[in-house]
């Protein structure tokens, strides 16, 4: 199960099989055809990869990058529908009138299921090679609590699941449950639930039996992905401020030990380690000192991730419906990880935000040694341009290096970019925040306290540095956060 994406049969794999045959057909023909050969490696025209050697492992470190998709906060809302009557169009914008409804839907609503194909057949078409998804949670629509039920919920799981199985049948999938995942919604419990369950029956094809085993029990599971490379899926929900069941529990479903335990194993294999999850460790972006999860669980997160910062290659969270950056850092300011929170499929704002985002989807290139991440490429969809054209025309929004002039996006890269952003007039910053809303209104402006708080976030995640971060910002521009 977990090597099957290594034999999936590409077209890149055919046109190499059919060189390396016609090279070694060169070859025999003509012993010379090597110094021909030769030369077409050296100017680059040849891939050393298509060279016909049986053990090519010398030259793994040649400049191949590995890539994988990453998509969250679905949020599916099977109500939505154009009529004449705008309060009517979906039941996620909660009675509020729909804005500029159309085929991709609308910044009050959840996505309606086109929008959804159109994400996928964007992600089919490219010609990039992936190695696989992950996908951080949050299925079904927000709507009041009596429009869905547990079978709702899963209903809406399973139709997720098996749309990305329709259009992605042999690329493995990596999922992690979002607080929506669940009824009632945010509820997610510290033992077996119908929900866990039918999770584990829908994702069997995607994950290993002791996977599925930990996902029925608690919604959490562990996967090597690659031979070195193990992936872990958190279920932070059990952390997340409004779960009733977990309020002064101090290791909701035994989690924490669960994943000291296999940090402590991969770190004795020589593993690195992805980690996903739904809800992000660190400060919310947009409010003043609100951790996304409670605050006692997410010292205690900080603290495990530091820990074992040697064996984590990256970090990849959704639920914000934003696009942002962290760098976990030591005690004494060292970047120790990257941590990336991947913008919202669907364009859902309530009335009370002052803006949305458009519907996004990201592409991280990693190496495929270390498995720390080189590169992100976000797409996105101009949700007001394609309702008008009624045409989904999904296209790159940003490549980070380029944007922002780095080399990458390993942790002391991300420090620097941090750190550029705090320049009064920071052009890199201006445009990160337009990145936050997917290039939702690039006139709407961040500045005084709205910047430092994204400031901050991006740079501090526990409590003590956190706090100190907004106190020195605040105090330099003469700002009273405490009125705030
Ligand atoms: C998912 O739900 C939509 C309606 O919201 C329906 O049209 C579609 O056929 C369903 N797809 C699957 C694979 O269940
Ligand atoms: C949690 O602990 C606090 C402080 O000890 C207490 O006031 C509160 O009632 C507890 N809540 C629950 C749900 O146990
Ligand atoms: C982190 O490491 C320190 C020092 O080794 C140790 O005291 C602490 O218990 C560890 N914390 C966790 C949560 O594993
Ligand atoms: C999205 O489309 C609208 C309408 O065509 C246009 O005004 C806006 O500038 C576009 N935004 C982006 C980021 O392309
Ligand atoms: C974009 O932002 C500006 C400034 O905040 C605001 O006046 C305008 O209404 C916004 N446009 C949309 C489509 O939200
Ligand atoms: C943030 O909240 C904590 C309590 O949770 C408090 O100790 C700290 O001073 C606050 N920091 C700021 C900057 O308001
Ligand atoms: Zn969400
Ligand atoms: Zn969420």
């Amino acid at each position: 199960m977990t090597t099957k994406h290594f034999l999936f049969v590409t077209k890149e794999a055919i046109d190499r099989w059919c060189l390396t045959n016609l090279l070694w057909f060169l070859i025999v023909m003509d012993p010379k055809a090597w110094f021909y050969i030769c030369a077409l490696i050296v100017r680059g025209y040849l891939p050393l990869s298509a060279l016909p050697i049986a053990d090519r492992s010398w030259h793994v470190n040649t400049a191949v990058v590995g890539k994988f998709w990453h998509i969250s906060d679905l949020h599916l809302d099977p109500s939505y529908h154009l009529t004449e009557d705008r309060t009517k169009v979906c039941l996620s914008s909660k009675g509020y009138p729909a804005s500029d409804p159309g085929d991709f839907g609308d910044f009050f609503c959840d996505s309606p299921y086109q929008l959804i194909l159109s994400a996928f057949d964007f992600m089919k078409q490219q010609p990039q090679q992936t190695d696989f998804i992950i996908w951080t949670g949050d299925s079904p629509p927000h709507v009041p609590v009596d429009e869905l039920s547990t079978d709702l919920v899963i209903q809406i799981i399973r139709n997720m699941t098996d749309t990305i199985r329709k259009f992605f049948p042999n690329l493995p999938v990596y999922p992690a449950l979002g607080n929506h995942d669940y009824w009632p919604q945010d509820q997610l419990p510290v033992s077996t639930s119908k929900v866990y369950q039918a999770a584990a029956d829908l994702w069997e094809p995607w994950l290993i039996p002791e996977a599925l085993k930990t996902l029925r029990e608690g919604g959490f599971y562990s996967q090597l992905v690659q031979p070195d490379l193990r992936l872990v899926s958190l279920n932070t929900n059990l952390y997340y401020g409004p779960n009733k069941a977990t309020v002064n529990v101090s290791d909701p479903a035994g989690q924490f030990s669960w994943l000291v335990e296999t940090l402590e194993r991969s770190r004795a294999s020589k593993e690195r380690v992805y980690i996903i999850a739904h809800v992000p460790v660190g400060y919310l972006p947009y409010a003043i000192n609100t951790t996304a999860m409670r605050e006692v669980h997410n010292e205690k997160l900080v603290e495990i991730f530091r820990n074992y910062s040697d064996i984590i290659a990256a970090q990849f969270y959704g639920h914000t419906h934003r696009d942002s950056v962290m760098v976990l850092q030591d005690d004494r300011g060292n970047p120790l990880n990257s941590v990336f929170v991947t913008p919202a499929l669907t364009p859902i704002r309530s009335a009370a935000e002052p803006y949305s985002n458009n519907p996004g989807l990201r592409v991280y290139e990693y190496d495929p040694q270390e498995f720390t991440i080189v590169d992100l490429f976000q797409y996105f969809l101009n949700l007001t341009e394609a309702n008008r054209e009624k045409r989904p025309d999904w296209r790159l929004e940003y490549t980070m290096t380029k944007a922002f002039h780095m080399k990458d996006v390993r942790p002391q890269s991300l420090l620097r970019l941090a750190e550029s952003f705090t320049a009064p007039q920071s052009d890199a910053f201006d445009k990160y925040f337009n990145h936050f809303m997917v290039s939702y209104n690039d006139t709407v402006v961040c500045q005084g306290i709205c910047k430092i708080i994204q400031v901050c976030s991006v740079q501090f995640l526990d409590q003590a540095s956190y706090s100190q971060c907004i106190k020195g910002k605040a105090k330099t521009e003469g700002i009273d956060y405490n009125v705030l």
